[in-house]
């Protein structure tokens, strides 16, 4: 595995390369089984695969984690080199030193779920998404679908912008007791740990009362009233349509998606799973 910190240096690499087909694994590090999970589809999906790290302070808002954010190079080195990636790309800076003079803009999908509290972070994970598309030049890109707005997102921009890439989506991998694969789980302690799993348990109930065709109405409030008992700092427990990520009609659609974020201590977790349990994307 070729490890390469230089733009230009992973340009000429990969000029050597752009007769076989490209996939980009995007992450910021800390991996993993979730991003493994990226990377074996990446694999089983193109030629070469380039998992890129960067810790992208433009989509970290004030008061955020940016600083504290796990870097574990050493381990993900080792976790690429067992699973075959061909290039790891870790820039030190990707943004000029004079500061952020361009940037790209989100309207209106970042006016929901994350994009409410997080003020700013779509629009910096667009603008390092692009620049990482500029420099990989990859015909297809892995992304995971816990960040299910995020990957919306970056779907309608590659399509907006005409960019010549495949977005793909991955399922989400859990952990064996249903939590959230994150690398921000590291942050939890057993406590808290045990808190979290309130999440990915309402996510389960909503369902089983959406298989009994409870009403969407219902099942939002039974969810909200288990969350409110269970002491959770909720952001948001919501149905919307996950290609729209508008809010969910009253008729079920197998397009349905429960979305939930809350602190958990002072860590922020998501989590989100379709509505009709049959429906779950195993891909
Ligand atoms: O999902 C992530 O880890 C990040 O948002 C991404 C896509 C690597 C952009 O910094």
């Amino acid at each position: 595995m070729q490890v390469i910190k230089q733009v230009q240096a992973l340009r000429r690499y990969l000029s050597e390369c752009r007769q076989d087909s490209i996939a980009l694994v995007p992450t910021m590090g800390c991996l993993h089984a979730g991003h493994v999970s990226l990377i074996r589809k990446a694999k089983r999906l193109a030629d070469v695969v380039v998992v890129s790290i960067y810790v992208n302070h433009l989509q970290f808002s004030e008061g955020e984690d940016f600083e504290q954010y796990p870097r574990t190079f050493e381990d993900d080195v080792k976790i690429c080199v067992a699973e075959g990636v061909d290039v790891l790309f870790q820039p030190k800076n990707l943004y000029t030193d004079d500061g952020v003079k361009i940037s790209l803009q989100v309207h209106e999908m970042d006016g929901v779920l994350c994009g409410v509290s997080r003020l700013g972070h779509f629009d910096g994970v667009v603008t390092v998404v692009n620049m990482l598309f500029n420099i990989v030049q990859p015909n297809l890109a892995i992304f995971g679908e816990k960040d299910w707005q995020q990957l919306t997102i970056l779907r309608r921009m590659v399509a907006d912008l005409h960019i010549p890439i495949s977005v793909v989506g991955s399922a989400l991998v859990r952990e064996d007791d249903g939590l959230a694969m994150s690398s921000r789980n590291r942050y939890l302690t057993d406590l808290e740990r045990e808190k979290a799993l309130f999440l990915s348990q309402i996510l389960q109930k909503m369902q089983a009362l959406a298989a009994q065709g409870e009403s969407k109405q219902y099942i939002i409030s039974v969810g909200l009233a288990y969350l409110q008992e269970a002491d959770i700092d909720l952001d948001y427990l919501e149905i919307r349509d996950e290609q729209s990520l508008l809010p969910a009609t009253a008729i079920p659609k197998p397009t349905d998606r429960i979305f939930v974020a809350a602190m958990i201590g002072h860590t922020r977790l998501i989590d989100n799973m379709p509505l009709l349990k049959n429906l779950e994307n195993v891909a």
